[in-house]
């Protein structure tokens, strides 16, 4: 029996952001696997189960939640850590694949932003594929990213003219900003990156961009990093995680 898959991208925070295509996807699936990750769930969870609501016409499909494998902390071999957690969520989506699946019927992850960005679902079907065993096939339907979301609310182009954009992590930015960078946009940043770098810099800060908790804050980075680290350490106080992004220019 062939699985079918949909990988699709619903946005990044604002159920809005769901594409045409999206709900035309939206519509064909018979079994939603909902990801379980702990203290975001909530918040990550509600903006799920809104789509699903708002934009299925028949609501008899089915939910099957499934535990994230965690990852451990990557103070030693980062590449092996990520390397031995892939290997823990192949299991649980092979699982997921062979015992939910009946024949005939179609499943779905639904990717927060686009799937294609800083996300591994791709990857591990990938690995299953090639893995063989069973038949799997999968479609992918694009999302907004938030890096998409957080330029328009900020209404800034990301690029300056006829100049390159760099995507990167927090993580690789404590190493430098990238060489030869004139924008650089930065995610998965828990630990504040650009406060070690030079002030003259302009930044275009977005947490929890497209939701109600929406928090933007832009200027000089000399003049607004001590705004963006009081207002991240209290937002995550509050809501127990948070999710922000930034756009970082060289000064004209
Ligand atoms: C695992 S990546 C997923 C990216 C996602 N696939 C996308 O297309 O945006 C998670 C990171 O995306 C960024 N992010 C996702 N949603 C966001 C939002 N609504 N506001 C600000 N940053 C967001 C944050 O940098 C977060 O650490």
């Amino acid at each position: 029996m062939k699985r079918r898959i949909l990988v699709i991208g619903i946005g990044a925070g604002n159920p809005d952001y769901v594409t045409i295509q999206a709900v035309d996807a939206l519509n064909r699936v018979n079994v939603f696997f909902i990801p379980d990750k702990g203290i975001e769930k909530d918040g990550l969870a509600r903006v799920r189960r809104e789509i699903c609501e708002r934009f299925i016409r028949d609501q008899s499909y089915r939910t099957v939640a499934f535990e994230v494998p965690r990852r451990r902390p990557a103070a030693e071999d980062y590449g092996t850590a990520v390397a031995d957690w892939h290997d823990a969520v192949e299991g649980v989506y092979q699982q997921l694949l062979m015992e939910e699946l009946e024949e005939d019927e179609c499943g779905a992850f639904l990717v927060w932003g686009d799937p294609t960005l800083y996300d591994s679902t791709l990857r591990i079907l990938d690995r299953l594929q090639a893995k063989g065993g069973f038949e799997l096939e999968y479609d992918v339907i694009p999302g907004i990213t938030s890096i998409q979301a957080l330029a328009a609310r900020h209404k800034v182009t990301l690029n300056r003219i006829g100049q390159s954009i760099a995507i990167t992590t927090g993580r690789k930015l404590a190493e430098g900003f990238p060489n030869n960078a004139d924008s650089v946009v930065v995610m998965l940043d828990g630990e504040g990156a650009f406060a070690g770098l030079d002030g003259d810099l302009d930044i275009w800060w977005g947490a929890y961009v497209g939701t109600p908790d929406e928090i933007l804050v832009s200027g000089k980075l000399r003049e607004v990093v001590g705004d963006i680290e009081r207002i991240h350490k209290q937002a995550r106080e509050q809501n127990g995680w948070i999710m922000d992004t930034y756009l970082l220019k060289q000064p004209d």
